[in-house]
């Protein structure tokens, strides 16, 4: 059977860039469709470099409906990957309207033009942001949700909105329901092994791994950390970092799993996507160290509001039914990510 042919929203971008590569390597045919918001079309140039492979690109906001409803008209698309979003935690506090049209209307421009052309399968980049307090710093997929920023409610919504399209299937007797995986990233970092692409953050960069290999670069003086007295054996926050690749090979999982008997009958089902273990700040910084070399100057201050102590995945349903699970470790995410930055100080520019 022929390869299915993906439309890939977003592709240009960090996450959605591995991602081609990951699926033109797997022999999948890819249509990118990307408003470069975010991007360049350099890491699209270096995707067919790494892959000696062909893709197909559009300049289109997802939010352009016209656009959109020529593509699908244009391109036989099996299943939609969709990555197209804006994603900073503090932007969106200071521009939730700008959000919730990029990230909501758009998912819901992108979905109408899905449902017309009858292409019923998705898979969604959702976020750890999406849960709500808990009692366990170890996320499993049916624990509460409750975003507590524009950006996470923005996923949240977006999840909604997708259940309740899956859900409508059974009560309207569709013959072709949506077959949804709604994947949830933890902490993802890293970079391609060829050191070809990698994360190009716009300005001073808000995540910590950016930010450290900056530093380690000489780009900035000093990384600050947010709180040493978190109820962490080190004191600083505990995360769940993902290597990008490991990630992006979860997607080809969900894509092949949509197609299988757990999706025979349609839906829409939330998957972790993490490594299942956790490293504090402090942690990261030593091996970015030990792993590059490099020191890394640092200082503690004040917490950041809104962060937690510690979050990290339970990542056994991507395992049970996706068959999925992350293989790379720190000193792989740490090496990729030191591999791209020294070779690329500034990023595709
Ligand atoms: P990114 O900014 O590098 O990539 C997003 C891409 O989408 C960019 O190329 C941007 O130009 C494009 N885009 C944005 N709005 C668009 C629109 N309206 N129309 C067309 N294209 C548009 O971000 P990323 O880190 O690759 O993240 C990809 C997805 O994963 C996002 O939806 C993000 O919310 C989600 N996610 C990211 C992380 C993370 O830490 N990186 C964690 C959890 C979830
Ligand atoms: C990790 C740890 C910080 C920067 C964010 C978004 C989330 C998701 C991923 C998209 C924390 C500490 C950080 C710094 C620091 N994105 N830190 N100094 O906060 O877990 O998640 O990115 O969905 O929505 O909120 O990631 O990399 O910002 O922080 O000490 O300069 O590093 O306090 O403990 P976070 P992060």
């Amino acid at each position: 059977m022929a390869k299915k042919k993906i439309l890939v929203t977003g592709g240009a971008g960090y996450i959605g860039s591995h991602a081609c590569v990951e699926l033109l390597q797997a022999d999948y045919d890819i249509v990118v469709v990307d408003n470069l918001s975010n991007s360049k079309t350099e890491s699209l140039a270096r995707v067919q470099n790494i892959t000696g492979k062909a893709l197909g690109f559009y300049q289109a906001d997802i939010r352009d409906r016209t656009a959109l409803t020529e593509i699908f008209a244009k391109e036989v698309i099996d299943t939609v990957i969709h990555f197209a979003g804006l994603k900073a935690v503090g932007e969106s506090c200071a521009k939730p309207d700008l959000y919730y049209h990029n990230n909501v209307y758009g998912t819901l421009v992108l979905t109408e033009a899905m449902q017309a052309a009858g292409v019923k399968e998705l898979v969604f980049s959702s976020s750890a942001t999406v849960y709500g307090e808990s009692t366990s710093p170890q996320y499993a997929e049916d624990f509460p949700l409750g975003a507590i920023n524009p950006y996470g409610r923005s996923k949240a919504m977006i999840e909604d909105i997708l259940r309740d399209l899956s859900a409508a299937d059974a009560i309207n007797h569709e013959s072709r329901p949506w077959k949804i995986a709604l994947l949830r990233y933890f902490n993802p970092i890293g970079a391609h092994e060829s050191g070809l692409i990698g994360e190009d953050p716009n300005g001073i960069p808000n995540n910590l791994m950016p930010y450290v290999s900056q530093v380690a670069i000489g780009k900035l003086v000093q990384l600050s950390v947010f709180g040493n007295d978190y109820p962490t054996p080190d004191g600083t926050g505990i995360r769940d970092y993902i290597h990008v690749v490991d990630l992006v090979k979860g997607h080809i999982k969900a894509i092949e799993a949509l197609d299988g008997d757990g999706f025979a009958a349609g839906g829409c089902r939330p998957y972790n996507l993490g490594t299942g273990q956790g490293y504090s700040v402090l942690e990261i910084v030593d091996a970015f160290e030990r792993v590059t070399g490099r020191p890394i100057n640092y200082k503690i201050v004040g917490r950041r509001a809104g962060d937690l102590a510690e979050c990290f995945a339970n990542p056994d349903r991507a395992l049970q039914e996706l068959g999925w699970r992350a293989e790379k470790n720190l000193d792989d995410m740490v090496a990729d990510t030191w591999n791209w930055q020294s070779k690329n100080p500034q990023g595709f520019a």
